[in-house]
């Protein structure tokens, strides 16, 4: 089996640039190569977003999740912009995702591990590389750190400026999440003030009010038994990590550097790097660059994926079979889920691989409304959710994580959920620039429905509880 698994490519040596001898899909082409390469060399002396401890934090973490210790909470903006940047939206953004932790957390008395799409996540692989609107037919956007969404043909010329102020924006958005996630924000005494705004009028903010309401006298109970919150750490600070798509590999070579401490090579622009569903073939440059960083990694598991081909993804990704570094994150699309899955879980679990398995439930669920707009129903959203719980329930394997696009804000990006959006109202409030998102409301529906689901794999293998040392 090993055998005719390999591939040679591992044998192969890796450099930074390794990747560039080989093809590569969703690279955009830049029509001044000499700035770009300019560009890419003043990244080079920038300062790296992330420490390469950090990124060996989080793997440790994930290790966690891949022995059905701990749950995986990823999620973020399908792609970050420059005019949607601001305090208030990384604040809300991270509030939601605390708020999703902690009825996990409570529900599931498992710890979550919290990893935003975020402070890096522009470039987008598009479905096509042109656009046409009328008669007129531009290259597609492929992300603010690249070109620009306006239908305007100088504006959707790659221009490499852009990569530095997108690593201008990744790096200020950076130091706002540290402060509120070191700086007291995270507090869990807070619990009941992360549910401020739009959301605790809506019944999903009720149902979470109630959750909050437990919490807090959780606290009471150990606050008079001698704990304070304020002088545990696991209760008042909280760690957030960051992850994007590791589609632009110029970008991603000009960030990655070797560690002082262990002469590792880091890709230092966020703790977590995933390959998309359309760029993990597994002679191309995207899986080459990857397999070569010590970082944490995903990758995107899509209905193409044979059982053979991933066996041999992971064994060039994750050659030693460290628990943690690797993340498989299915999106096969509601209804799709038991037909793919099983047989992938089988051959990892016939191979004795040590992996996290995750669920995207947003990507094979895009459909066009009958009012024009990409939308995704929550119902189909929630349903591949719960095809992954029931699948790996079946399977004995441990349900690890979940992958979504989301905003704090109270857009109206996807249809139904519990406010019921109707593709009439998807146009008052649609602001992605890329995939249609869960807004703050809709992604707490998502996380009540998995912290029964968890609660149910809990309760079945009667697991000890992790010691409160794990944090939240
Ligand atoms: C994404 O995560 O935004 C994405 C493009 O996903 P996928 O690679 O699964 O299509
Ligand atoms: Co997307």
């Amino acid at each position: 089996m090993a055998e005719i698994r390999t591939t040679g490519a591992a044998a192969a040596a890796w450099t930074p640039d390794s990747w560039r001898a080989k093809p590569a899909k969703h690279l955009p082409v830049y029509p001044d190569g000499e700035a770009l390469l300019a560009v890419e060399q003043r990244l080079r002396s920038y300062p790296p977003l992330v420490f390469a401890g950090e990124a060996r934090n989080l793997k440790a973490a994930l290790g966690e999740v891949a022995e059905g210790r701990a749950f995986l909470l990823q999620g973020g903006d399908c792609a970050e912009s420059f005019a949607e940047f601001s305090a208030d939206n990384i604040r809300d953004t991270f509030r939601v995702i605390l708020q999703m932790a902690v009825v996990l957390t409570f529900a599931a008395a498992l710890p979550v591990v919290k990893v935003g799409r975020i402070a890096g996540q522009f470039a987008k692989p598009r479905s096509s590389p042109e656009e046409t609107i009328g008669n007129v037919t531009l290259p597609s956007y492929l992300g603010d750190n690249i070109n620009g969404i306006e239908f305007d043909e100088s504006v959707r010329v790659p221009d490499p400026e852009r990569l530095l102020r997108a690593y201008s924006q990744s790096a200020s958005t950076l130091n706002l999440i540290r402060a509120f996630a070191q700086g007291g924000y995270a507090d869990l005494d807070f619990v009941h003030r992360w549910n401020l705004g739009f959301v605790s009028d809506s019944p999903e903010g009720a149902r979470y009010e109630e959750f909050a309401n437990r919490i807090s006298e959780a606290l009471d109970f150990m606050r008079a038994c001698g704990i304070e919150p304020k002088s545990t750490p696991q209760l008042h600070t909280t760690e957030f990590y960051t992850s994007h798509e590791a589609l632009l590999l110029g970008f991603e070579q000009a960030m990655t550097r070797v560690d002082s401490t262990t002469g590792d090579w880091y890709d230092t622009s966020a703790h977590m790097l995933w390959i998309g569903d359309r760029t993990r073939q597994i002679d191309h440059g995207h899986v080459e660059f990857l397999r070569g960083v010590k970082n944490p990694l995903g990758m995107k598991c899509g209905p193409s994926l044979e059982p053979d081909d991933l066996l041999r993804l992971t064994d060039l990704l994750n050659p030693k079979n460290e628990p943690g570094r690797l993340t498989l994150i299915g999106r096969f699309g509601a209804g799709n889920v038991e037909k793919h899955l099983p047989q992938l879980i089988r051959a990892i679990e016939r191979e004795g691989k040590k992996v996290v398995w995750s669920c995207d439930p947003m990507h094979g669920n895009t459909i066009k409304s009958s009012t024009g707009y990409k939308t995704r129903p929550v119902d189909r959203v929630l349903a591949e959710v719960q095809s992954f719980l029931a699948v790996h329930r079946a399977e004995g394997t441990h349900a690890g994580g979940v992958h979504f696009e989301m905003t704090g804000q109270n857009v109206t990006e996807c249809t139904g959920g519990a406010q019921a959006i109707t593709d009439q109202e998807l146009g008052d409030r649609y602001h992605t620039h890329c995939d249609p998102r869960l807004n703050a409301s809709q992604s707490l529906e998502l996380s009540f429905l998995i912290a029964e689901g968890l609660k149910r794999e809990r309760m079945e293998k009667v697991r000890p509880l992790p010691a409160l040392a794990s944090g939240f």
